[in-house]
């Protein structure tokens, strides 16, 4: 568990905040895709991927500690979950097509994250030692 606020700079936190609140998200849009889908193929995609979902989450929250987490997280619990119900009642190509936007995104945030600490290795080094 990350525990060295001191040494880990406040940018790095706030950018963990948003990674754990992606990943609670993450888990609720196939929560949501899983309560209204009914194709059998996008039901089994659900599950495989909030499968991989909750893993991603219990990884980070394995070492983020509870006082970093965002307050919101009910909000963005909700707004996951919209995320996958709402294409789910139109259908399959509706729900890979929010997928793939919510995976485009979600590739652009963590690299932004990567070059962030690469340009500041002293703060990737602070992360490294908690991991
Ligand atoms: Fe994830």
């Amino acid at each position: 568990m990350l525990t060295d606020a001191a040494v880990t700079p406040a940018w790095v936190w706030a950018d963990l905040r948003t990674d754990h609140a992606g990943e609670a998200g993450a888990v609720c849009i196939y929560k949501g895709v899983l309560r209204f889908a009914r194709d059998p193929a996008l039901r089994v995609f659900a599950q495989h991927h909030l499968a991989t979902e909750k893993k991603h989450l219990r990884l980070i929250e394995a070492w983020l500690p509870s006082v970093h987490h965002s307050r919101l997280l009910p909000l963005w619990r909700l707004a996951g979950f919209l995320t996958g119900a709402l294409p789910a009642l139109f259908g399959p190509r509706a729900v890979y097509a929010t997928i793939e936007a919510v995976e485009t995104f979600v590739d652009h945030h963590y690299e932004q994250q990567v070059f962030a600490l690469a340009s500041q290795p002293r703060a990737a080094v602070s992360l490294i030692r908690h991991i």
